[in-house]
């Protein structure tokens, strides 16, 4: 669906099926150049990423390795408890790869921060993150994040991956959701 299906849901439209797919398309070439003549491995974050990776794998004109992981960072009942679980491990051993970790969204920054160190301790080559959308005034801690799409508020942000309650994460674009719809 896309934003005219949605509309009383939302504020405003961030970003567009047509900027996302052309920020990707600058990310993807990014990437590309940086790790020229290396193996590359993608790992996307469930299940919030599927659609950034699946675009942002297709925007790659080389061979790439692509793997997941799920996380969960409400173990004990908040975030900001910082507990992160692993409920799907990586199928690839990463020693000695090249490891690019794939998401839609850092908001807290907590959830990246540990994966980053727990991938690091697996002895790869390098670990880099890249997400799309990032929330500066959000992050609770800091995240060195090679590859960003925008940096946004500190806003309730739906669409391409992002959900409320599971819905929006099949809508085409980026939007702000209005409050009516969560409070
Ligand atoms: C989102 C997103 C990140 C995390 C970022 O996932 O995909 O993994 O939150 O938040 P943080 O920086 O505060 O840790 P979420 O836990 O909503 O799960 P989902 O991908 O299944 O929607």
């Amino acid at each position: 669906m896309d934003a005219s299906d949605v509309q009383a849901d939302l504020v405003n439209v961030l970003f567009t099926e047509e900027q996302i797919q052309e920020r990707l398309r600058e990310l993807a070439a990014e990437i590309e150049s940086d790790y020229e003549g290396k193996d590359l491995l993608i790992v996307g974050i469930l299940r919030g990423a599927v659609m950034v990776m699946a675009d942002l794998a297709r925007s790659f004109g080389r061979h790439l390795e692509m793997d997941w992981m799920a996380v969960s960072s409400y173990g004990s009942g908040t975030k900001s408890s910082g507990v992160v679980r692993i409920l799907k491990d990586l199928d690839t051993d990463i020693s000695g790869r090249h490891v690019v970790i794939v998401d839609e969204i850092i908001d807290t920054g907590l959830t990246l921060s540990w994966l980053t160190s727990n991938l690091a301790s697996r002895s790869p080559a390098s670990v880099e993150i890249c997400t799309l959308l990032r929330k500066p005034e959000a992050l609770t801690m800091p995240v060195d994040v090679k590859y960003v799409g925008w940096d946004i508020p500190n806003e309730f942000v739906v669409g391409y991956g992002l959900d409320y309650r599971e819905r929006y994460r099949n809508l085409r674009d980026i939007g702000t959701l209005a409050p009516h719809v969560y409070s």
